[in-house]
């Protein structure tokens, strides 16, 4: 076992070749027990008590907001808003920014790798305001090319939702080049970072995007706890999404004023352990550093795919421009089910997804409906890669004689 594997408990407790990273991550231990330490020493809740505990509870509460805009170079802390994941996020963007700032013939734009939570508020948006939503299609590189990013901002576009990294193609595109396009254009750019920034340093400033969201859990935090980035002048113009407690100001019978960033959007009873746990997966990315975790991971994903590229029975859907790829390798066996695959893999310890990775316009677009999809972190190893390689020829040797070539 390798040494961060060795920060990870379940590597002990089961021998599996994890490679669903992209789902949703393991925890190390650092993890668990800034978790664990909340609830045993802790525990109250935040913005609420005049006693040492809650405000104990509040303190680290908000530091850890400050961490995660430094993390991610935002300017100020308040324009770091807890949500529940990147899907939550996404939503209060569509609801309260989208349904009050689009109107009839007005257009938005996002790409056909959209995970479904970038694609269907835009739909809703859509069909509530009269605009329209435009696709950004990709090219047999899987990638997304300038013609097709010019073609689709136009200046009828007011809002351009992307991801940063596909979670089916692992394709990393352009979004500095995007944003700086879309603006130019009057748009402005939602960023979806949640394949991303378990991978990639993120500089919101030097991208320039208008929001950006991501999920803890795929970043070693904690399961519910997400993160939404708004630049502060648009966040301080935005309604509420979500209304109730400690969103509040004042209280009248008939009206409310509502408080102000970020607490405005944080109503209800927050995530307080996915909180402190998500600093301390940002304390731990930051003690690897990405330079490193970069390099780690670069040596796996290569090797992986070349090994696959071995196996003839393959088909990969991965870009073949190396550094536009990031640790996702989307496969299927020609003529054989993803998910009858991904159950033989189970059978060898080797975890992968299959399906249609909630992003099913994309795989219409590409003629198919569902793949089998390695996902790679850290933790992973030329060891995990063989043993994929190693249970994929058992898969082909048990289904060839049914494969109709
Ligand atoms: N969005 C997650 C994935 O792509 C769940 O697997």
């Amino acid at each position: 076992m390798n040494e961060i594997k060795k920060d990870f408990p379940i590597f002990t407790n089961r021998k599996i070749a994890y490679l669903d990273s992209g789902a949703t991550t393991q925890k190390p231990v650092q993890v668990i027990n800034a978790v664990k330490d909340f609830y045993e020493k802790i525990n109250s809740n935040i913005h609420r008590g005049a006693y040492s505990l809650s405000m104990e509870a509040t303190q680290i509460y908000e530091e850890t907001r400050a961490k995660i805009a430094k993390f991610i170079n935002a300017r100020h802390s308040e324009e770091i808003i807890y949500s529940k994941n990147a899907t939550e996020s996404l939503n209060l963007i569509a609801y309260s920014y989208g349904l009050n700032n689009l109107k009839k013939d007005d257009e938005i734009a996002i790409s056909i790798m959209e995970h479904h939570s970038n694609l269907v508020p835009w739909q809703k948006v859509a069909s509530a305001t009269g605009s329209k939503l435009n696709y950004m299609y990709i090219n047999e590189e899987f990638e997304i090319s300038d013609e097709e990013i010019e073609s689709t901002i136009t200046d009828k576009t007011k809002i351009v939702a992307i991801t940063h990294v596909s979670n089916v193609l692992g394709t990393i595109n352009n979004v500095k080049k995007i944003i700086k396009y879309a603006h130019k254009k009057g748009a402005i750019v939602v960023v979806d970072a949640s394949q991303s920034i378990p991978h990639m340093k993120i500089d919101v400033q030097d991208l320039d995007c208008d929001f950006l969201a991501f999920s803890g859990h795929k970043m070693l935090a904690p399961l519910g706890i997400g993160i939404l980035y708004g630049k502060r002048e648009i966040l301080n113009k935005m309604e509420p999404f979500l209304m109730g407690g400690d969103m509040i100001e004042y209280v009248y019978e008939q009206e409310t004023t509502y408080a102000p960033l970020p607490n405005k959007f944080e109503a209800g009873t927050q995530n307080i352990e996915g909180v402190i746990g998500l600093g301390a997966a940002i304390d731990y990315i930051e003690n690897i550093g990405y330079d490193k975790i970069q390099e780690i991971e670069k040596e796996v994903v290569c090797y992986a795919i070349q090994q696959l590229s071995k196996l003839d029975f393959l088909t990969l859907y991965v870009t073949p421009n190396k550094e536009n790829h990031s640790a996702v390798i989307s496969f299927n066996i020609k003529g054989v089910h993803p998910h009858d695959v991904a159950s033989i893999l189970d059978s060898e310890g080797v975890c992968v997804r299959s399906g249609n990775h909630c992003a099913q316009p994309l795989l219409r677009s590409m003629g198919i409906d569902s793949t089998c999809r390695a996902s790679f972190y850290i933790y992973n190893t030329k060891e995990d890669v063989d043993r994929l390689v190693d249970a994929l020829k058992k898969a082909y040797n048990m289904f060839e004689k049914y494969i109709v070539k």
